[in-house]
């Protein structure tokens, strides 16, 4: 994503708390790699130092224009403790934070991840807040709402949609109130034949695709002809009003980023990088780790020795000597179920043959996974607690254990 905003050519982007799921650490290593800004005013360390920039002033077509950032907490009001950030409250630092903004900027921004109701009391307070870009509680789109004098926008999640939003800018920073506009019911008009119109295009050219259906394509014809009436009338009612009032107005389209649009090859060289490193983590996860990874049973005794005594009453503890008494110990079909490791050996079953002694029989990281960094350091590398049945079912499969009961049985491992 940082890669694909980078591209785009972001300004910036608010940090909200879904950001922060894979902790802070990783959003800061993240954030190295950004051309863009990333805000929040309220995302703060332990020493109260905001941990991203809290806005920056942008001067654009003869406007200084803020953006500023405010990161959603989860609850209203109470500032959210974590490891190592905070995220204060808006109404403890807006008001401050404000201050310094309204000398230095023509219109401001506000990327909010704070709920929609939070977002309207901002809206009651802050009157020179213009916009707020609103994140993560919808799940639509929905249409610029004029709340006091502030913008309340939101575009689809997941990059759906595009949500544009063009702006006619007046120095008194008062917006016109879009639903007393004459051009409101057009604009209306217009946004559901565009829907219509693009529903009938999603499926391919309609020339084509409804070729056999005359009535149809009649049907697109003519919508596509009042769309062209429906634009000019707006624009014809749009001057009349500019000197009717002096005041900023707004219009806003939602752009689908729909199958049939050609992806940009560039955009595409980022996504096929992406898709290969998720299905390389796959691949390295379901691999239980190399060899190298085990240490065998011995050593995990050193420190659990009651369950290491326990273990070695059981059948597992010897698996590997019944198969030397059946002579058995070095045919492929049998070893990978009677010693430690099985699922690496299950893709490599010859390496079975060259195993340590300390990897013979079905010892402690059949079930609890590699335990090399484990025991050097147990306290930071943790393993499974509570192996599952699917373990147990690699070995213990209807053809060699009908009656295995994993509830019954997991009680007898040591
Ligand atoms: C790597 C293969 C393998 C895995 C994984 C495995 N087992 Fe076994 N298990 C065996 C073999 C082989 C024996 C028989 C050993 C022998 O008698 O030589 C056995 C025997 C047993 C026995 C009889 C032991 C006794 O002393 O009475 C129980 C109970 C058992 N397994 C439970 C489990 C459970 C529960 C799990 C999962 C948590 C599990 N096993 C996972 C291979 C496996
Ligand atoms: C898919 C895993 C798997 C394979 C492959 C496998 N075993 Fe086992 N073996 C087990 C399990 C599980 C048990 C424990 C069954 C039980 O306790 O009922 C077991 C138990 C045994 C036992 C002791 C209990 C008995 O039935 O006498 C012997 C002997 C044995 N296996 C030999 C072999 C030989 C020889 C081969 C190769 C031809 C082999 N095993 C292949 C999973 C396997
Ligand atoms: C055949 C699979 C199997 C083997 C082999 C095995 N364990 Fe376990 N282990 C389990 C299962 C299953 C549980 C969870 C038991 C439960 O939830 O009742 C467990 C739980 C544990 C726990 C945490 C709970 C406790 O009892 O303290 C530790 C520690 C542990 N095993 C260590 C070991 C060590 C050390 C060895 C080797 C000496 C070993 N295990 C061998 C399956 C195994
Ligand atoms: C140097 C001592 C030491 C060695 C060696 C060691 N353990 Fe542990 N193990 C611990 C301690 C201490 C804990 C408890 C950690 C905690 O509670 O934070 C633990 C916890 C566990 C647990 C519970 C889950 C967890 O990670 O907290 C399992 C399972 C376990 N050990 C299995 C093993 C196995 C399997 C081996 C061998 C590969 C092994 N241990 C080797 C010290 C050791």
């Amino acid at each position: 994503m940082v890669d694909a905003y980078n591209l785009l050519g972001y300004d910036a982007v608010g940090v909200s708390r879904t950001d922060l799921a894979g902790g802070m650490d990783f959003l800061k290593q993240l954030q190295k790699k950004a051309n863009f800004t990333w805000l929040s005013a309220n995302l703060v360390d332990k020493k109260n130092t905001p941990l991203f920039t809290p806005f920056i002033i942008r001067k654009k077509a003869g406007l200084r224009i803020a953006i500023l950032g405010l990161t959603g907490s989860g609850a209203a009001n109470e500032p959210q403790e974590r490891e190592n950030y905070l995220i204060l409250s808006w109404q403890d630092l807006l008001p401050e934070t404000m201050k310094e903004i309204r000398k230095q900027a023509d219109l401001v921004i506000l990327l909010s991840s704070l709920s929609p109701l939070e977002n309207e009391l901002i809206s009651q307070q802050f009157h020179d807040i213009h916009i707020i870009i609103q994140a993560g509680m919808y799940s639509h789109n929905q249409n610029p709402v004029l709340a006091n004098n502030t913008l309340i926008c939101q575009a689809e999640k997941q990059g759906k949609y595009i949500g544009q939003l063009r702006i006619n800018w007046h120095k008194t920073g008062r917006w016109t109130d879009e639903t007393t506009d004459a051009t409101f019911s057009k604009k209306q008009e217009l946004e559901r034949l565009t829907w219509q119109i693009k529903k009938l295009e999603s499926q391919g050219n309609p020339e084509i695709v409804f070729a056999d259906t005359p009535a149809t394509l009649q049907g697109y014809h003519k919508l596509v002809e009042r769309r062209k009436a429906v634009e000019k009338e707006i624009t014809d009612l749009r001057p009349n009003m500019g000197q009717r009032q002096q005041s900023s107005t707004f219009n806003n389209t939602f752009l689908a980023i729909a199958p049939n649009l050609d992806d940009d090859p560039d955009m595409e060289k980022i996504i096929d990088k992406t898709r290969a490193e998720i299905n390389a983590l796959g691949r390295s996860g379901s691999s239980n780790g190399t060899l190298s990874d085990y240490v065998g049973s011995e050593a995990c005794m050193k420190c659990h020795h009651e369950i290491g005594e326990r273990w070695q009453q059981t059948r597992h503890a010897h698996a590997y000597e019944t198969l030397v008494r059946k002579e058995q110990q070095f045919n492929l079909k049998c070893l990978p179920c009677h010693v430690t490791g099985v699922s690496i050996l299950d893709k490599n079953p010859s390496a079975a043959l060259s195993l340590p002694d300390s990897l013979h029989n079905v010892g402690c990281e059949t079930c609890h996974g590699p335990g090399m960094a484990h025991s050097v350091n147990p306290d930071e590398a943790k393993l499974h607690d509570s192996p599952d049945a699917y373990i147990c079912l690699q070995c213990h499969s209807s053809e060699h254990d009908g009656a295995f009961n994993f509830e019954q049985d997991k009680k007898l491992v040591h």
